[in-house]
């Protein structure tokens, strides 16, 4: 058998779409439009491109996007200061800061001073609690894991009463879409299992799933074997495991990606599988400018 392809560029596609009838329905009708800003630190390449690619989404779907690059030894005195400036901007709903930051900032004193109606990453204290509590609390679900509920309702899984498990546990991934998949209600109320490193027989348990996700940065770590007939497998894993020449420039070259499951022979087995790349990764910035609009639907309380 061969599973079903779960393409997260086509299902970002229908999503990006959507966002831009809404933005463009709340600008004829209250004559706003989402504000996103995107804080960036000095000049790290992979940062760089998701930055411009960030840009070029809201641009897209009709933001106006505010793109604010600071020198690589800004102090943490005035980045917090520029995060004030942003907290306090009526016309920004969404503030994001660029991770990772240079050395001599501290990550954590940074994404806490962001407030957290305009913490449009989920990364805030308070908006982990939210989506602990779950339900009308939830306001910025983490792009990341939001993507991946997406990813499985659009594909058509049924997730009520489903066994999901998660491998790893990471404050990005792994615990926030445990947390999002067990709530009550549409696209989740599943029974949820999450493994990691400490776990002693990872098989057995990904072998009782019927909803596999795997955020554990370790190529070809789930074995085909491992996957029950017909499960839906999400691949959060992007592995560089080596590089080759370009398609479009054979003289330059590009990397190699590789999931955390191994793609070829888990398609023989699942019932739906993400490719990598191709699957989850497309949906994170998407996500970002769904929180991005949520955040104005809340203030103008539609
Ligand atoms: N760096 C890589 N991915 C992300 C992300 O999703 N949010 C932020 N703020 N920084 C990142």
């Amino acid at each position: 058998m061969t599973a079903k392809l779960i393409k997260g560029t086509e299902i970002r596609e229908e999503i990006l779409e959507e966002i831009t009838k809404e933005v463009k329905n709340i600008k004829d009708k209250h004559g706003v439009v989402p504000g996103l800003v995107t804080i960036l630190v000095g000049a790290n390449p992979a940062s760089l491109s998701y930055v411009t690619l960030k840009i070029k989404t809201a641009h897209r779907v009709g933001f106006n996007e505010v793109q604010d690059s600071q020198p690589v030894d800004i102090s943490e005195a005035d980045l917090l200061a520029l995060i004030d400036k942003y907290n306090n901007d009526d016309a920004i709903n969404g503030i994001l800061v660029q991770l990772p930051l240079p050395g001599h900032i501290d990550d954590k004193k940074i994404l806490n001073a962001i407030d957290p109606d305009k913490d449009v990453d989920g990364f805030h204290p308070i908006n982990v609690g939210r989506l602990m509590i779950g339900g009308d609390e939830l306001k910025f679900p983490p792009c990341t894991p939001a993507g991946i509920q997406e990813l499985i309702v659009r594909s058509g899984m049924e997730t009520n009463g489903a066994e999901v498990v998660v491998v790893g546990r990471s404050n990005i991934v792994g615990k926030p879409i445990a947390n999002m998949m067990l709530q009550k209600g549409a696209g989740a109320n599943s029974t949820v299992t999450v493994i990691h490193t400490g776990t002693k027989d990872m098989a057995s348990h990904c072998k009782r799933a019927d909803i596999l996700i795997v955020a554990a940065g370790v190529p070809d770590l789930v074995k085909p074997e491992w996957i029950k007939p017909g499960a839906c497998v999400i691949d959060v894993g992007v592995n560089r495991v080596g590089e080759k020449p370009s398609k479009k420039d054979p003289n330059k070259m590009v990397a190699i990606l590789k999931g955390d499951v191994d793609f070829d022979k888990a398609k023989e087995i699942a019932g739906s599988i993400t490719p990598v790349p191709g699957g989850v990764g497309p949906m994170t910035i998407t996500m970002l400018m769904k929180n991005t609009l949520k955040s104005l639907k809340f203030k103008l309380g539609i």
